[in-house]
This record gives structure tokens, C-alpha cells and sequence, in this order.
């Protein structure tokens, strides 16, 4: 029998309990965060989280369209949750995010199992999409806001360590590169409320988190003012002046000093002297920026729509380098075989690989999108042998450089934050420094959450070696 909302909402504050939700996760950090989102939204509803899937009954896929492969592994992980629900027909399964965006209705005609499907914006009609679902109807909501942050919504801590954690501080992107789907996925940009930003952070710190990491697509476009961002959202908002990503910076790090930030991803075109400035100022902001390239060409810069030129690019990171010390870790994602590539704009983007020397990069082959404005205007014309070939060089090229970096650490003694019991031994505790470099080393009487002094002694190339100092 079809019940209504308002009935569903009811007989489960009596229960007490709605049962067990059970997320899988893939793509960025932004739907890792958004997670966290969801199982708060449904614990408020009576959900528990459950890390075991046959112990679930609402089962969700958070997923990813950013290259075909990331959409492939979904449909596969779908066709194993098939022999689960089979043992357990109850048994709802959805799917969030950037492919149920992507698909919308078409999912629930393609996948059979799908029962519930919400788009990155509609994670507070969850527990309606739910009660509709069990009621027997297949529920959908893909639409997209242009206002929705979740600003007020405390997350849940999934598969937490309990001292870093991550912090969205924007949805969507504006930018329209042309190879790009998350324009299409997530909608147009919009920054959340700072205040509620500095308040999520203080909670972390106050129950023993020492790490954040603001997320968005293109932090240093985040801007928000009490006028633009209309209604005066938290009782606190009384000043009118705008709120720009490095005023943010500064608010987040003055939370205390033993709390470190992080931030990803900043955009070549957008990243000001301002934010350098105030990495600066703040000994607790990591000396560590992560600055998507792309293609070391300017045609291909031109045809992807980055807005900067290689020339530009070299030149920011110089001034990276002037403002903060050749020591700030660098990081890049590149794409081979971008439509029309030829093998000299590849070599290009060698070269400034080479002149660059990233600390570590994600490399990709060009991965067709459906709607994007690269699947419109270009011929996806490189094959997937070439592709794969110059994939293979970056990636030699990179891992150099990753290895080169490295040494130059050692003999280094650096402020290291302990995340955690080091996945080789039980013996050895790991964090990173500033820069983002993974350091392990024997254990003592230390704990996670803790800063320890450590003396590099060794590097296996991704990986430093030392001890406490
Ligand atoms: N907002 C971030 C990137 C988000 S997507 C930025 O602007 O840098 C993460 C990375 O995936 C991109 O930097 C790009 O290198 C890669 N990527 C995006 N679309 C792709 C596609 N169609 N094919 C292959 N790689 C892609
Ligand atoms: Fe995609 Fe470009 Fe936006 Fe990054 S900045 S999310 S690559 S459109
Ligand atoms: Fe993927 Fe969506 Fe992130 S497409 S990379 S999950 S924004």
C-alpha cells in the first residue's frame, strides 16, 4: 500500500529506527564529502550506517562521470549489488551523483535493480525519494539548484581516521572547460555561507580533528556576500562585505593554530598573489597546491577552453615559488591525447613537465563526454594506442620527477601531522608534511592527531622514510 510522506516521516519517529544505509563512493573528494552529507540527511531520519553491505537495506552507489571507465565501474559494481538484492528483495538500491545526474530517468530504464535515483542537488528529498521507493514506485530527482550548499547540514564522518577530514566550501563549476561533464553534473557554481564553514571547522578541532581540506571545483572563484547570496542565512551574517576564497583562508586558519588547512582545486587562471600571500601569513596552511595543467600546448589550452596560456602557467608557478619557497608541493592533472593532439604538442606538454618538476600528477587519457562542448565541436580522433602511448610517457616522466623531488628531501627534517598506523607495518606510523609528502616512521609511544619533528632518512620513491627527531 502507498503511503504518504508525511505518514512514512511519522511511523519512523515512533520506530525509532528506519534501518541500514550502506554508500559507496566513487569519483573526487567533493562526492566523497557529499557522502557524508547524505548520511547525515538520513540519519536524522533514523538510519544507521553500516559498513556491510548485506546487512543494508538501503543500499547507494555516489557516482562519477568524469571519464567513460569511471561510469563503467558503476554498472559493474551494479551487476554484483543484482545478487544481494536477489538474496534480499527488499532491498532498495539508488544511485547518486554525477551519473544519476547525467542519465536521470534513462538509469532506471537501463539498470533494472535501480529503484531511486537523486542528482548531487537533492540529497535533502532523500527521505521522501525513499518512502516513494518503497511504496513500490521508482523515485527520481535530478534537479539542479542554484542555491543549495547543504550549508547547515553537520556530516557524518564516514570511514573517518579522526584527524583529517574534508569541508565543501562551494558546489558546481562555471568554468565550461570542453572536455568537462561536471558543469552538466553539478550545476552552476555557488559558495557556501563562510560562517558555517568556520563553525564546521571549529567542530572538527574541538573533537580532535587537526586537518581540513576546503573542496570545490575552483576554490579561488569562491566569493560570497550576504546581498548576493540573498536571504541573511545564519542569525550571525551581519556584515555586508564580500567574503573572497583568501578572506576564507584566513578565517578558517584562525580557528587555532594546530589546525592545518588544505585546499583543492585551485585553476591556473583564477589563483591570486592574495591567496599566495595569505599561504604565506599562516604558518597552518600547508605549503601545497594542487594546479590542474592539463596540456603543455597552447592550441590545445585554447580548444579545452582553460583560459591561460602555457606561458601564464610557468609564470604562476614562478610566482608560487617566489611567494612561498621552492619547497611548496606542486601538484597537476594532465590529459593525453586530447582531440587533434599532434606528437609535438605532446612533446610540449613534456617539456613543461620537465620544466616544471611536479611533486605528483593524475594523468589521463581524453575520455569522450557525452553534452560536453568538446563531444559537439571536436573529433574525438586520437586512437586509444597513441593515447595510451603518450599516457605511458607522462607517466614515466612524472614518476622521475615524483622519485627526484623525493631525494631532495631526504636529510630534511619536516613538522609531520600522524594520520595513522602505516599500511606496510603495524610497527610504523604515517602522516604527511606542509607540502603533502607522505612520510613513514617507527611508531615510539606516539598517536594520531599528534605533530612530531621527522628526520628523512631514505625515499623509495613514493614513499619517505625516517624517524622522530
Ligand atoms: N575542477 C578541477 C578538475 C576536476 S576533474 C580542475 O579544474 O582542475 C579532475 C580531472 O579529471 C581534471 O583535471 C582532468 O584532468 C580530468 N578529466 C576531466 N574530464 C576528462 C575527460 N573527459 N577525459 C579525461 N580526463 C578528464
Ligand atoms: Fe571541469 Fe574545468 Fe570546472 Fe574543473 S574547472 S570542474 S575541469 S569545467
Ligand atoms: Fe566525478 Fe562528479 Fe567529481 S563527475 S570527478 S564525481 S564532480
Amino acid at each position: 500500500m502507498q503511503k504518504s510522506t508525511e505518514e512514512a516521516v511519522l511511523s519512523e519517529s515512533t520506530r525509532g529506527s528506519k534501518g541500514k544505509l550502506y554508500i559507496e563512493s566513487y569519483g573526487c573528494q567533493m562526492n566523497f564529502s557529499d557522502s557524508e552529507i547524505v548520511a547525515s540527511v538520513l540519519e536524522k531520519q533514523g538510519f544507521s550506517s553500516t559498513k556491510s553491505i548485506e546487512e543494508a537495506d538501503v543500499v547507494f552507489l555516489n557516482t562519477c562521470s568524469i571519464r567513460e571507465k569511471a561510469e563503467q565501474t558503476v554498472r559493474h559494481r551494479l551487476q554484483q549489488i543484482q545478487v544481494f538484492k536477489k538474496r534480499k528483495p527488499e532491498m532498495l538500491v539508488g544511485v547518486l551523483g554525477c551519473m544519476a545526474e547525467r542519465l536521470k530517468s534513462k538509469f532506471l530504464e537501463e539498470e533494472k535493480i535501480v529503484d531511486l535515483v537523486a542528482g548531487p542537488d537533492a540529497y535533502r528529498n532523500l527521505p521522501e525519494l525513499i518512502a516513494q521507493a518503497e511504496s513500490g514506485q521508482k523515485a527520481i530527482n535530478t534537479f539542479l539548484s542554484r542555491e543549495e550548499t547543504y550549508f547547515d547540514i553537520d556530516p557524518v564522518r564516514l570511514n573517518s581516521n579522526g584527524v583529517t577530514a574534508f569541508i565543501s566550501i562551494m558546489r558546481g563549476c562555471d568554468n565550461m572547460c570542453s572536455f568537462c561533464v561536471v558543469p552538466f553534473t553539478r550545476g552552476r557554481e555557488r559558495s557556501r555561507d563562510p560562517h558555517s564553514i568556520v563553525a564546521e571547522a571549529q567542530k572538527l578541532f574541538d573533537s580532535g580533528y587537526r586537518e581540513v581540506t576546503l573542496l570545490g571545483q575552483n576554490v579561488d572563484s569562491y566569493k560570497w556576500s550576504p546581498e548576493e547570496n540573498n536571504k541573511a542565512r545564519l542569525e550571525k551574517t551581519t556584515s555586508s562585505s564580500i567574503v573572497r576564497f583568501y578572506d576564507l583562508l584566513a578565517m578558517v586558519a584562525e580557528v587555532n593554530p594546530a589546525l592545518r588547512i588544505r585546499f583543492s582545486t585551485s585553476h591556473p587562471k583564477d589563483i591570486t598573489d592574495d591567496v599566495l600571500h595569505t599561504m604565506a601569513r599562516y604558518e597552518n596552511i600547508c605549503k601545497y597546491i594542487h594546479l590542474p595543467v592539463q596540456s603543455g600546448n597552447n592550441r590545445i589550452l585554447e580548444m579545452m577552453n582553460r583560459g591561460y596560456t602555457r606561458e601564464w602557467y610557468l609564470q604562476k608557478v614562478s610566482r608560487i615559488r617566489e611567494i612561498l619557497g621552492e619547497d611548496c608541493g606542486l601538484s597537476s592533472d594532465m590529459i593525453t591525447g586530447f582531440c587533434s593532439e599532434t606528437e609535438e604538442e605532446h612533446l610540449q606538454t613534456l617539456d613543461l613537465m620537465e620544466q616544471v618538476k611536479f611533486d605528483f600528477a593524475y594523468m589521463f587519457a581524453y575520455s569522450e563526454r557525452p553534452g560536453t562542448p568538446a563531444e559537439k565541436k571536436f573529433t574525438d580522433d586520437i586512437d586509444a594506442e597513441t593515447k595510451k602511448k603518450r599516457l605511458g610517457e607522462i607517466i614515466a616522466l612524472q614518476n622521475r620527477h615524483s622519485q627526484e623531488r623525493n631525494l631532495h628531501e631526504v636529510g630534511k627534517t619536516f613538522r609531520v601531522l600522524i594520520e595513522g598506523t602505516s599500511k606496510r607495518s603495524a610497527d610504523d606510523l604515517q602522516g604527511r608534511n606542509s607540502a603533502n609528502k607522505v612520510i613513514v616512521f617507527p611508531k615510539m609511544n606516539y598517536q594520531p592527531g599528534q605533530y612530531v619533528n621527522v628526520l628523512v632518512e631514505s625515499s623509495t620513491g613514493a614513499t619517505l622514510l625516517g624517524k622522530i627527531v
